[in-house]
């Protein structure tokens, strides 16, 4: 059976691994060799997070779990407000660290900005997951009702995650062998 709420924090937990590889990664960057390693993981992260959080998961929690939360409890207005703001803010920070990803690539000056890009942008969405697993996710379970979680739990069945899939996309290899490599603690392979 598919729970909507244990995919949701999976996915948290996954995009947190993400970021915490992406402000390792550019805390190292400018301090060691394999710039254009550094720097191919970034763009991965910056697809990564287009591709599945941004297309997948942040639309099917407006599209199934706010509509249907909405629908349950008039209490929650204030909160799905400020959620879906985030989600549009998130696309625009997106944007920005993807900019200053290419930006940092062509000219390789600059460092600081495209660090304060990334840790805002690692800030942002760590606001953004707490505030979902703080107050979303306890009031869903609270308000909704077993034929709600059918209807959601159908949508949110779909779409498998390109990165943290046994069907992994080829071109996210090197991004996930370093969030294992980060994470098992050992030398890095770069
Ligand atoms: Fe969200
Ligand atoms: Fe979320």
């Amino acid at each position: 059976m598919i729970d909507t709420i244990d995919i949701i924090h999976r996915d948290h937990m996954n995009m947190e691994r993400v970021l915490s590889v992406m402000n390792r990664v550019a805390e190292g960057l400018g301090r060691a060799d394999g710039v254009e390693r550094s720097l191919g993981l970034l763009a991965s992260i910056v697809y990564y997070i287009r591709l599945y959080p941004e297309r997948c998961h942040h639309p099917k929690e407006e599209r199934y779990l706010f509509k249907v939360l909405a629908r349950r409890d008039e209490g929650a207005d204030d909160l799905i407000r400020e959620l879906k703001s985030q989600h549009a803010e998130g696309k625009r920070q997106i944007a920005r660290l993807d900019l200053a990803v290419k930006a940092y690539d062509r000219t390789r000056e600059d460092l600081t900005t495209l660090r304060r890009v990334v840790d805002d942008y690692a800030v942002f969405q760590r606001r953004h997951m707490d505030l979902e697993e703080s107050e979303l996710l306890p009031l869903a379970r609270k308000g909704l009702a077993d034929d709600d979680w059918s209807e959601v739990d159908q949508a949110f069945a779909r779409d498998a995650d390109p990165l943290f899939n046994e069907n992994m996309e080829a071109g996210f290899r090197v991004l996930f062998e370093r969030i294992t490599c980060d994470e098992a603690g050992g030398a890095r392979p770069f």
